[in-house]
């Protein structure tokens, strides 16, 4: 009988994971779910808390939740840690996505300089985590959900011995919205994934086995919808994408459309509408106010407003992959071990993977296309140089680290975000 920890369980997105836990109960009997959140999130945790309580009780089920601000407690022999932290909150997230703006670079939370300084500021965090649950709980799982997910699994799985899987909602969702296009089942559809976290490839689609690809570009070009809730959906260039002939995924517009991306996130800040924290913190508001309606017993929909879509489906079919010994294929951020040539053997990609009891092993996929190859090596080792910067405050380390990232133009912004980065998160970055 599993006992669960949700570090950062006041987050919105705890009713989307509860309800995985209902949807898969048959499989994986939980018998505790530990929310554990910080002093500051404990309204936040009331709250949800009482919903995932009511949730429960609505499934016939008797998981008990407990509400705690003790960490320690909380993964104390844990079988499974998932890890859902914004560290700075929201607050923190506007910042990051309105200093690249005055540049006139990318201003988004996991991509470009926003995803650096959520990096560092968020690794220290997750560090001090791994060691408890190396000391409280060695032998629990750790799922990452906390972005940038492929960086903040790398630190883990680099400088502790906890056994940790980087995940994100972006592959299945994708897997999801092909379905949609195609107008099938999602579970006739494979996508075979490669790539980091928030840079991830479908280099091929099939259903029922049978090669799609060229159909879905297809749909692609004539203007069918792939994106997230928190990305706008520009359309790909037709001969950019015949010829790459591989599915982006949605955050890839910010690489191969940077100029369209930059004009559409400065028109949402002169326009009123906001940086995407901006809106989260007005979504995040009315989702609060509907937690606290003592008659919602159930998953709201208008949780589908955040980007997180998928979430549980992703997280707690992972987890009982790993429980149940399925060795089915999960895309996760895991580490590379020679899957794909020309990276190191010991850094995160995010792919499709075995899981089994012992964890996920990533499938061997050797040359990549060079389409593709050149710009995961370069935003690799922009992933490699931040974890170095964000657990050694080494600022040479974090200039080489930015000017690494591909979309950073030249050292002299590398140097003004630098300085705006460490300034604006002072608090949060004592090891600088
Ligand atoms: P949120 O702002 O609601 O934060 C979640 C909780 O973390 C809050 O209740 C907060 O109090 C708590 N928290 C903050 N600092 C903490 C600390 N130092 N220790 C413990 N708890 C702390 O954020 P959210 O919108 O729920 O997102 C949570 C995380 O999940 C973020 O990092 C976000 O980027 C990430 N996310 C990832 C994906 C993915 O695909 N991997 C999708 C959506 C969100
Ligand atoms: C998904 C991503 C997450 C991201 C989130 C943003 O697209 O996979 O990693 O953080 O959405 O959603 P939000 O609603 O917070 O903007
Ligand atoms: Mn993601
Ligand atoms: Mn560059």
């Amino acid at each position: 009988n599993l006992k669960i920890a949700v570090i950062g369980g006041g987050s919105s997105y705890t009713p989307e994971l509860i309800d995985g836990f209902i949807k898969r109960a048959h499989e994986l009997p939980v018998k505790e779910i530990y929310l554990v959140d910080i002093e500051e999130g404990k309204w936040k945790l009331d709250i949800v808390g009482e919903l995932a309580k009511r949730m429960i009780k609505k499934a016939g089920l008797d998981t008990e939740i407990i509400l705690t601000l003790n960490r320690k407690e909380a993964i104390k022999n844990a079988d499974f840690v998932v890890t859902q932290i914004r560290v700075g909150g929201l607050k923190a997230r506007a910042k990051d996505e309105i200093i690249p703006l005055k540049y006139n670079v990318i201003g988004q939370e996991t991509t470009g300089p926003g995803g650096f300084a959520k990096a560092i500021r968020t690794i220290p965090v997750i560090l001090d985590i791994c060691r408890e649950i190396e000391e409280l709980a060695p032998n629990a799982w750790l799922i990452n959900f906390t972005n940038p997910a492929g960086i903040v699994t790398e630190a883990i799985l680099r400088y502790t011995n906890v056994k940790a899987i980087g995940l994100c909602n972006v592959p299945i969702g994708m897997v999801k919205m092909v379905a949609k296009i195609l107008n099938v089942e999602s579970s006739r559809v494979k996508i075979d994934f490669v790539g980091l976290n928030h840079l991830v490839w479908g280099q091929k689609v099939y259903v029922d086995g049978k090669d799609v690809t060229r159909r879905v570009i297809e749909e692609l070009c004539d203007g069918a919808s792939l994106t997230m809730k928190n990305i706008p959906d520009l359309k790909w260039d037709k001969a950019f994408l015949e010829s790459l002939a591989m599915i982006p995924c949605p955050y890839h517009r910010y690489y191969y459309m940077m100029e369209d991306l930059i004009i559409q996130e400065k028109e949402a800040v002169s326009s009123g509408k906001g940086t995407r924290a901006e809106q989260v913190m007005k979504i995040e508001k009315e989702l609060f106010e509907l937690y606290k309606d003592p008659k919602l017993d159930i998953k709201p929909p208008q949780l589908e407003k955040r980007g997180g879509a998928y979430y549980s489906d992703a997280a707690v079919s992972l987890i009982s992959a790993i429980y149940n010994d399925k060795k089915e294929i999960h895309t996760v951020n895991v580490k590379n071990n020679g899957a794909v040539s020309g990276l190191p053997n010991d850094v995160v990609i995010e792919v499709n993977a075995v899981v089994d009891k012992t964890g996920a092993h990533a499938i061997t996929l050797g040359e990549l296309s060079p389409k593709i190859h050149g710009l995961i090596q370069e935003a690799k080792a922009y992933e490699q140089l931040t974890v170095e910067a964000a657990v050694t405050g080494d600022y040479g380390i974090a200039l080489q680290a930015l000017i690494m990232n591909p979309l950073v133009p030249s050292v002299k912004v590398a140097k003004q975000l630098l300085k705006d980065i460490l300034n604006e998160h002072e608090e949060y970055l004592s090891q600088f």
